[in-house]
């Protein structure tokens, strides 16, 4: 098999409830006519995964776009489990909403509008769970703020952590950044990290 026949067969087994997350799909493509920001059914699978492995309860996602990641994990949560997702932009929020309504998981969602890292500032520890999937530029502060919210156990998910590859070029603004990241997760000995050649790069890292 080819490389991306590969992705495609593997890309089948998530678990992921598409007839929720298709609506999310579909009111992205045609209002935006972009979606390249959807993190997509593997990347969902992978967070549903992580939440029923580790019995999250709160969860913190940086960079909620139209609710694609936001509505997979509030969907695996328990009844009285959070996901806080914080987003800069009124429009993609404007979209989420009724997705999030008629999904019946609405009261799972806390959304937090503006710069993230001010709205990170604002919250109360613990999180079981960080996704990071917001602008590249910040990813190094987002780890740095974040971290002290991750209670002992948690899991760190950063998604992008490849950049396409940019990550090699230290000519490359957003990829010196997130190549910082990786290396700070890398030193970090408090964590134990892996990165998984999913889609665009994934670096888990668990808080010991
Ligand atoms: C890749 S998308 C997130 C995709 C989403 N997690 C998903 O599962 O589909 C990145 C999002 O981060 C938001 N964003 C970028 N910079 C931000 C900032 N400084 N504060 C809050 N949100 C930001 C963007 O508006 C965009 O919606």
């Amino acid at each position: 098999m080819e490389e991306k026949d590969m992705q495609d067969y593997a890309a089948k087994y998530h678990g992921v409830d598409e007839s929720i997350l298709g609506d999310v799909v579909q009111v992205t493509r045609s209002s935006l006519q972009y979606d390249d920001m959807l993190s997509g059914p593997v990347v969902a699978g992978l967070l549903r995964f992580l939440i029923h492995a580790t019995s999250a309860r709160r969860v913190l996602e940086i960079g909620m776009f139209t609710g694609y990641g936001t509505l997979a994990m509030a969907l695996s949560l328990p009844e009285d489990g959070r996901v806080i997702t914080c987003e800069s932009n009124m429009k993609y929020i404007n979209l989420a909403k009724p997705l999030f309504q008629k999904s019946g998981v609405d009261h799972k969602i806390d959304i937090q509008f503006g710069e993230a890292l001010n709205s990170i500032a604002r919250l109360d520890p613990w999180f079981d769970l960080i996704f990071l999937d917001a602008d590249k530029e910040n990813y190094l502060n987002y780890y740095e703020n974040c971290l002290p919210l991750l209670k002992k156990g948690g899991i760190f998910v950063a998604d992008n952590a490849w950049l396409g590859g940019k990550v090699r070029d230290s000519g490359d603004r957003k990829g010196k950044v997130v190549h910082e990241l990786n290396e700070a997760i890398q030193a970090n000995e408090n964590l134990v990290n892996v990165m998984l050649p999913v889609r665009d790069g994934i670096h888990l890292a668990l808080k010991i």
